[in-house]
């Protein structure tokens, strides 16, 4: 693994390498140990858009393994407008380790690998969001959920995140099934490829179909950053997707309901849902900051050992 720019550039081998280091680390951690494999390393942290957990995940993790990091607004450093993306990317290859970039346009990752000697970490694109995908399927298989044997069920718009937890669940072998008004269906190019992966993915408008004998139900919201303009129009086409106790119903009565967080309460998902006993939420959000820090060790090259 060089860069992580799309959940598709991984392997099976790799993500399930990510999953025991993560384990290791989280473990290592919550046992008190303060090792600093990567004393003296660095990451830059570009943001074009707002973010809670993945900045602070990037951030908190970098810094328990002995290292830093510095956070770049895309405002301030004008990415693309006062400076070439291949220009800051080389750049900063002079002076931190590795760059996690949070971008609009999923081009400007792609450029930034391209340019960068050190590897670049996809943050969150219009296209893909790689860290959540491997932090949530992190987070069914440490709950000893088999992914070949598990169904899940994306309910709403066929977006980053579920591009990405496509992606990921297909080099797992997972059986998915995406439920989503029609002309918000996943990019066919992400379907093409998972289906080359391994996965079985079916796209359907019917969500309580999709739920019907689901292992896991998953959802986002229905007007990502950057749609806002979108929202009214997305409102009425999302209309018949929410999360909510009644699609639950239809699920396996162990289900568990998944979102990366955040919500758009009301929308998407009910607080009924959200908040409820299937819900494993801020698991996934807790496992970003173990995963993240899994794949930082791995790109960076430091040693568990050290941790
Ligand atoms: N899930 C996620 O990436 O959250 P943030 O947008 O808060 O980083
Ligand atoms: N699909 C959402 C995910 C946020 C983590 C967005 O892009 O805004």
């Amino acid at each position: 693994m060089r860069h992580l720019v799309s959940a598709g550039d991984l392997t099976r081998e790799q993500v399930l390498a990510l999953f025991e280091l993560a384990t290791d680390l989280k473990q290592r951690w919550k046992e008190g140990r303060r090792g600093a494999p990567l004393a003296g390393r660095s990451l830059a942290l570009i943001f074009e858009k707002p973010s809670l957990r993945t900045r602070v995940t990037f951030e908190v993790g970098v810094v328990q393994l002995g290292g830093r990091a510095v956070y770049l607004s895309g405002q301030e450093i004008g990415l693309g407008t006062r400076e070439s993306v291949p220009d800051v990317a080389r750049n900063l290859s002079r002076w931190v380790d590795a760059i996690v970039a949070r971008v609009f346009a999923h081009a400007t990752v792609d450029t930034l690998a391209r340019h960068a000697s050190i590897p670049v970490i996809n943050a969150l694109s219009d296209f893909e969001h790689p860290c959540q995908a491997i932090a949530d399927w992190f987070t069914l298989w440490q709950r000893g959920l088999d992914p070949a044997r598990t169904r899940l069920a994306w309910i709403g718009d066929g977006n980053n995140v579920c591009h990405s937890v496509v992606l990921v669940g297909a080099l797992l072998g997972a059986s998915m099934i995406v439920a989503c008004p029609p002309g918000y269906e996943p990019d066919k190019r992400v379907l093409d490829q998972a289906r080359r992966l391994g996965g079985h993915v079916e796209v359907t408008e019917d969500a309580r179909r999709a739920a019907t004998g689901a292992d896991v139900l998953y959802t986002d919201v229905w007007t990502s950053m950057g749609q806002e303009t979108e929202k009214v129009q997305r409102q009425e086409a999302f209309s018949r997707y929410q999360l909510n106790e009644t699609l639950l119903g239809f699920a396996k009565p162990s289900a568990l309901v998944m979102h990366c967080l955040p919500a758009h309460r009301g929308e998407e998902i009910t607080d009924q849902v959200l908040d409820g006993p299937r819900s494993i939420v801020l698991d996934q959000s807790e496992n970003r900051l173990h995963a993240q820090k899994a794949v930082i060790l791995d790109l960076l090259g430091g040693s568990v050992d050290d941790a």
